[in-house]
């Protein structure tokens, strides 16, 4: 017989090809890389964030879209274009059935997808819609750069005109200053029509060329397949190159010259400052159009704390009749980091209204029975689960943040009077149990106004 302790890992497949590993009893799991948990001490800033985020989208008028974690990898892939690093190979995919599925690696093509789907265009005017969540893309992990990332986001879908490009930044800078994120860059390009870009292509083509053999290995690459990426280059040897590359916004169209002045022309009455990047050019394929991207010299090598554009043709490649688009998406993770370069605190300090802290089973029992009563009031409050002696409950209460405390025990419940412990300004009042609850009433509503 085999003794289960001696496996260290094989598969069985399970009915199907369901895949069940066995590991050695004292194997130690940890998450994969690039793959982080969010503990309770830092989920309060991600709560703070997306407070901010909604707020934002509240007085912007977005309402929210979820979409699944799982979407088609074809959708991925023709929204996205087959070319681009994400498709070609950061993509978490698996086959299930006939079924192909992808780990989502952006939104903007679920939501195109969502859009068509649910008939959203027959609704009328256009959507406003945002979302938060996680987003997965199979790249090498370094800061600000994870397998498993979040991004908040927004498309305004059916409108064509610039003043949606405006609001969409507008919306974008907003929740940056409302996280007093400061310290940030908005660049600006307009990458034009798929004509534009064709001619273009080929001037930059022609310009490369004669520097093939200069430049590094990942642009010779992207001269084959997709020579504007070879501007987004970081590569030292293709600076110089780059530097002296001609600029998309020479070839642009009347009407795309035109709508990329009245961005900027939109931008200026609302007071908003860019820098116009003529090199930006982002890594997916739907882009037309507006392009931007917020930068951060806070961030280290991933500069980018969000980024979007106009993507008119993306709602008909997905199967929609035609309708323009333009949105953004921003990295949560990397926002934190700025935050923290910059000593911005987003994690609000941990509170609660009241514990009460209890001496022997009697009170116990009352304090069970009594927990309830007030969070039917609205306050948060919680109580001992380990018997601990006073003081170990009150460093507790302490550590909880709590307001207030109140402490507990046969003679208070004889005499109907507690003690009701302010944690901030040490000072004791005893008082009856009707007049505790107008005390943290009255506290929790001065605190919330
Ligand atoms: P993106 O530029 O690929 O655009 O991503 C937007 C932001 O997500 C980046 O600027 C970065 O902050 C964050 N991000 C991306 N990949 C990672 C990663 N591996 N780890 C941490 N953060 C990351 C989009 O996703 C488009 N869907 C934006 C958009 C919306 N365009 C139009 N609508």
């Amino acid at each position: 017989m085999i003794d289960p302790l001696s496996i260290v890992s094989f598969t069985v497949n399970y009915p199907s090809n369901i895949e069940v590993n066995f590991y050695m009893a004292d194997k130690k799991f940890r998450t994969h890389h690039g793959m982080v948990d969010i503990l309770p001490e830092d989920s309060r800033k991600w709560q703070h964030l997306e407070n901010i985020v909604r707020n934002a989208a509240r007085k912007f008028d977005f309402e929210e879209i979820r979409t699944p974690v799982l979407e088609p990898t074809e959708l991925i892939a023709r929204g996205i274009g087959q070319l681009t690093d994400i498709v070609s190979k950061e993509m978490f995919t698996f086959t299930r059935g006939d079924d192909n599925y992808v780990l989502r690696p952006e939104g903007t093509a679920p939501v195109a997808r969502a859009y068509v789907q649910h008939h959203m265009s027959q609704q009328g005017g256009s959507q406003k819609l945002f979302y938060i969540g996680p987003f997965f893309r199979a790249e090498r992990p370094q800061k600000g750069r994870q397998r498993q990332f979040h991004q908040f986001g927004a498309e305004l879908i059916g409108s064509s005109d610039p003043l949606a490009d405006a609001e969409i930044i507008g919306f974008m800078m907003e929740i940056y200053r409302e996280a007093g994120i400061k310290n940030t860059v908005l660049e600006i390009n307009s990458i034009g029509d798929p004509d534009t870009r064709t001619i273009y292509k080929e001037a930059l083509k022609n310009y490369f060329r004669p520097q093939l053999h200069n430049l590094s290995e990942l642009s010779r690459k992207r001269f084959e397949t997709n020579p504007m990426r070879i501007l987004d280059s970081k590569e030292k040897e293709d600076l110089p190159f780059v530097e002296n590359a001609p600029i998309i916004t020479d070839y642009l169209s009347e009407k795309s010259a035109a709508h990329y002045k009245k961005v900027k022309h939109y931008l200026d009455s609302l007071n908003i400052l860019y820098h116009e990047n003529p090199h930006l050019v982002r890594g997916l394929d739907y882009y037309t159009e507006t392009a931007f991207e917020l930068i951060s010299p806070d961030l280290g090598g991933q500069d980018a704390l969000g980024g979007g554009g106009r993507y008119d043709l993306l709602i008909e490649e997905v199967g929609g009749k035609p309708a323009p688009a333009v949105g953004f998406a921003c990295g949560m993770e990397r926002l934190f980091i700025a935050a923290e370069a910059l000593n911005i605190e987003l994690n609000p300090p941990k509170s609660i209204d009241v514990y009460l802290v209890t001496r022997g089973e009697q009170a116990q029992n009352w304090a069970l029975k009594t927990l309830p009563g007030l969070r039917g009031r609205n306050l948060s409050c919680t109580m001992d689960y380990l018997a601990r002696s006073i003081k170990a409950q009150m460093k507790e209460a302490n550590r909880k943040g709590a307001k207030y405390s109140l402490i507990v025990g046969d003679q208070e419940l004889e005499t109907g009077k507690f003690t009701l412990r302010n944690m901030n300004e040490s000072t004791e009042q005893q008082l009856n149990f009707d007049n505790i609850v107008e005390v943290l009433l009255q506290d929790h509503k001065n605190l919330s106004t």
